[in-house]
């Protein structure tokens, strides 16, 4: 059996998952399912990095007093998206967890011994959304043009590690061994990178409060990159990974540092790094301030989580930069995963059904099919083996699209006319394939193929089941569901940034009277509010607590917006919105300018 440990980087725990982050993690849940089918030993461990400056900011943000209790709610969050994706992680690492910092303080404390640590001042740029040290040349008009922040000035005492010193084995390295850094593209830019030379990494920051402390200084914490590497060296048994799957942002921590760092203190270094590319939305940089973010629980709820996954990876060639668009996701769903998969499924499920009373027919198995067929699967192997998803992929569905073709060709609807050998030949033929797709696209599609297996009355247990015509006559298979419903494409001529009367419909704002209002403990700018509608109390955690003494508020007519997913603010949960009119530092509440019933819509 061989042995397969993935993981995904641990992530910021500052903001809650988009597309981005799930991007990632579905393509190393695909590859940890198709080695697990394999009957391969998998290790997929993901998770967060919460040691981090932009944890404190927006803890405070977000009115916690408790950077802890903080980071566990956003944990849960994180938790939460990765379920409803159908992660199928065997372990989630979060660095604020014992287990993690005691192997920190181990690590640091081996590259200690080997002398590769100093004490030095560093005095230069640092930017905390990088969570990095920048040079002046890396900016862009003064700015990180990753985090459009601009970098903080320091000077201060901090450990340096001795990076310098594994330069040339870390090139050796990667010269030697091209799969090391994918795609080639990433191994250049990195090996340019190390030819430019290497100098030492400051990896400790004095006056943090939040953080892993270094061994034996308490006045300084570890620098919460060197902190967030180590956690891949969580399941021990199971170094070296054979893939870390990053995005070119974080290249040079783990191409550079991370082997640094592993060089010194002994260890092997992982099998591969896999840098994607940057996902956009609508073509544009995925950012909060641009308001772009897209919910992921958002698009699972309108489209499951098995085609928002199907589309992340047949859509963004794996390795290169790519768009998202709902547009874009709607075409594939109805082209491909209706029109062509789910077609060609329900049209041998429904023939079987109708013609041959729900079991399969007895007849010849086309050799020469069933080895075409075995040769695909091998091809859709050796991508996957080369961490080619995307095109995996696509020869899954040109699976599928060969299956229609040959139902379309062998006229098993005439041929039942004539005399049912030939339409049993037909079927025989098709449910094998229907079961090769249903194989190889497990990894991709868990649900689907959990359905799709119980309408054909399978188990899937091995990947090997892919390559064999092995379903033989007389095998009950059972009626067929729609495995995927096709949606209208939207009016491509609308105009930017325009909402449609069905979108804002969807907003339910209400008139409310306000019944109770206080001030929460420990927080400035928050108040809980109770809203009384028509019938029902709700409560509000509004952000007005410097504009409105709490008394001033009870028996005010407000207007709330009632059917927003509620959130967790200040520890409380926020049931609706009061609408107010920001100006500058003024806040005003809506209101009516007559007195209207509790409850009444706004439209
Ligand atoms: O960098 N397109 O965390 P992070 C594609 N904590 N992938 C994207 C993406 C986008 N637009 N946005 C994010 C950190 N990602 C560190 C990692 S690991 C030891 C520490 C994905 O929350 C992609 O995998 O900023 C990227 O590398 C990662 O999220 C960055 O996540
Ligand atoms: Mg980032």
């Amino acid at each position: 059996m061989a042995k397969f440990y993935i993981t995904t980087p641990i992530y910021y725990i500052n903001a809650v998952p988009h597309i981005g982050h799930a991007y990632t993690t579905v393509v190393a849940d695909v590859l940890a399912r198709w080695h697990r089918l394999r009957g391969d030993e998998v290790f997929f461990l993901t998770g967060l990095d919460e040691n981090s400056v932009k944890t404190v900011e927006a803890a405070g943000e977000q009115d916690f007093e408790d950077i802890q209790a903080y980071a566990d709610s956003m944990a849960e969050m994180w938790v939460g998206a990765w379920r409803l994706f159908n992660i199928s992680y065997d372990d989630f690492i979060r660095t604020t967890q014992e287990r993690h910092s005691r192997n920190v303080r181990e690590f640091f404390k081996r590259i200690q011994g080997r002398e590769d640590i100093y004490k030095g001042t560093y005095e230069g740029l640092y930017c905390e959304g990088c969570e990095a040290y920048v040079t002046e040349d890396e900016l862009v008009d003064g700015k990180c043009p990753l985090h459009q922040r601009e970098p903080k000035l320091i000077k201060e005492e901090n450990y340096f590690f001795k990076l310098s010193k594994y330069r040339d084995r870390i090139l050796k390295h990667i010269e030697a061994n091209p799969g090391f850094i994918q795609p080639e593209a990433r191994r250049n830019e990195v090996l340019s990178f190390l030819r430019r030379g290497l100098k030492d990494v400051s990896i400790s920051r004095p006056g943090l409060e939040w953080g892993i402390k270094v061994p034996g200084d308490s006045t300084q914490t570890v620098w919460v990159w060197f902190d967030a590497l180590i956690n891949y060296m969580l399941p021990r048994d199971y170094w070296p990974a054979d893939a870390h799957l990053i995005a070119k942002d974080i290249l040079r921590f783990h191409c550079v540092v991370w082997p640094g760092m592993l060089l010194s203190a002994g260890y092997e270094l992982p099998r591969q790094i896999f840098a994607h590319g940057f996902l956009t939305v609508n073509g544009q940089k995925i950012s909060k301030s641009l308001g772009n973010v897209i919910d992921p629980a958002y698009l699972i709820e309108k489209y499951s989580a098995d085609v928002v996954r199907y589309f992340l990876i047949r859509e963004v060639s794996f390795g290169q930069d790519g768009d998202f668009s709902e547009e874009k996701l709607r075409t594939r769903l109805n082209d491909e995963l209706a029109d062509v998969l789910g077609n060609f499924v329900h049209r041998v499920l429904t023939f079987i059904q109708t013609r041959f009373g729900g079991k399969v027919p007895g007849g010849k198995i086309d050799e020469e099919l069933e080895a075409e067929l075995c040769g695909r699967v091998e091809e859709i192997e050796k991508l996957l083996d080369d961490l080619e998803v995307t095109q995996a992929l696509e020869r899954i569905i040109a699976i599928a699209g060969r299956g229609n073709e040959y139902f379309q060709s062998h006229r098993p609807w005439e041929a039942v006319k004539s005399g049912p050998p030939k339409a049993a030949d037909c079927l025989l033929n098709c449910i094998n394939i229907v079961k090769t797709l249903c194989v190889t696209l497990q990894p991709f599609m868990p649900s689907t193929c959990e359905k799709l297996a119980e309408q054909l009355n399978l188990r899937i247990t091995s990947w090997g089941q892919a390559k064999k015509f092995d379903i033989k006559a007389g095998h009950p298979v059972q009626k067929p569901v729609i495995l995927f419903k096709k949606l209208q494409t939207q009016n491509p001529s609308r105009q930017e940034g325009l909402v449609s009367i069905e979108d804002f419909n969807k907003l339910d704002i209400r008139i409310g009277n306000v019944v109770n209002a206080e001030s929460i403990p420990g927080s400035k700018k928050l108040l809980k509010l109770e809203v009384e509608l028509a019938g029902e109390r709700r409560v509000a955690v509004a952000g007005v607590a410097e504009h409105y003494p709490p008394k001033e508020l009870i028996g005010k007519q407000v207007v709330v917006v009632v059917n927003l997913e509620p959130v967790r603010l200040a520890g409380i949960k926020s049931e609706c919105m009061l609408l107010a009119a920001v100006d500058g530092m003024k806040i005003s509440l809506l209101s009516v300018d007559k007195p209207v019933k509790l409850g009444t819509k706004v439209e």
